[in-house]
């Protein structure tokens, strides 16, 4: 089993032919409201592989709320852990254009998850064969779950997103952290190739569609991404880390487990929406089975 400790939101998508200028008003072609969340998209990413999967998180009284713990419902995520709270749920502004996109996230409900509630989930970690993290919630409930899950050997990935939120005091608790190129340069400055070094089969830079690196104890190690069409890239990140939770803890090799998670995320790429495109377990093999590149 598999648990995620993050966010959720209800993405509020626009889609123009390119991004505005400041001041300028733009006609966009496409408007829709779609779960999403880091939390919540790694969550239904692991699912869709075939994982168990809890959510430990919260969303807010108003309407999205409910419609968002549906959905992760109807994902097969548990949802127990999921709290409503007075106020509104989280929600992401997001401007898709020119093949990239812009994200404004209001926190809303996932602000208000505390450290204490933590504490009474030490059982729900131990009964974890991984527990998944990122930084959309507060840092001292990420930073809590990581000490839990360090003193209990219960393995964690952090996904150190967005990267303001990273603190050099989660670094001795985290087992796996897995920045993109600017997130890794924002935690471990320009030279973050030689944080690799330190971090053997631990430390995993996403590169977009170009895959993703680490070192593996001996040499570094560049995990070649797969030719997709992209509709949407939002979420493919989220894709990454779920579908890694999943292969790590079904103990695939390291580098295939690299490999496993970057056909997910290009797969995911290929349908609108963060959680639209995650593909489930068979999908992923036969990409991989498909041209490597
Ligand atoms: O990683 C993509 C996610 O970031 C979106 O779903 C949005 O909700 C933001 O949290
Ligand atoms: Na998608």
């Amino acid at each position: 089993m598999i648990t995620v400790v993050g966010s959720i939101n209800m993405d509020l998508v626009v889609r123009t032919d390119r991004f505005p200028k400041q001041g300028e008003t733009a006609l966009g072609d496409l408007y829709t409201t779609i779960p999403g969340g880091k939390g919540a998209n790694q969550a239904v990413a692991a699912s869709r592989i075939g994982s168990d999967v809890q959510m430990v998180g919260a969303v807010g009284t108003d309407a999205f709320g409910r419609v968002l713990v549906e959905g992760l419902d109807a994902e097969g995520v548990h949802i127990e852990h999921v709290k409503q709270l007075d106020g509104m749920s989280g929600i992401a502004n997001i401007l898709l254009s020119e093949g990239d996109n812009r994200i404004i996230v209001v926190p809303g409900a996932n602000h208000l998850l505390k450290q204490e509630e933590i504490d009474g989930l030490e059982y729900l970690f131990e009964a974890s064969d991984l527990v998944i993290m990122q930084l959309e919630i507060p840092l001292p409930v990420v930073q809590r779950t990581l000490e839990i899950c360090r003193r209990i050997g219960t393995p964690t990935i952090l996904n150190p997103a967005p990267s303001a939120g990273y603190r050099k005091e989660m670094e001795p608790y985290w087992t796996y952290l897995t920045p993109n190129e600017s997130e890794a340069e924002e935690i471990f400055g320009a030279e973050w190739e030689n944080a690799l070094e330190q971090f053997p089969n631990r430390l995993i830079v996403t590169l977009g569609k170009k895959g993703a690196r680490y070192f593996d104890g001996v040499k570094h190690v560049l995990v070649e991404g797969y030719e997709t069409q992209v509709v949407d890239t939002t979420g493919a990140g989220d894709t990454f880390n779920g579908a890694l939770g999943v292969a790590i803890s079904e103990q695939m090799p390291f580098e295939e487990a690299v490999r496993f998670a970057n056909a997910a995320a290009s797969l995911s790429v290929e349908k609108m929406g963060a959680q639209g495109g995650m593909p489930k377990k068979e999908a992923v093999l036969a990409r991989m089975r498909g041209a490597s590149k």
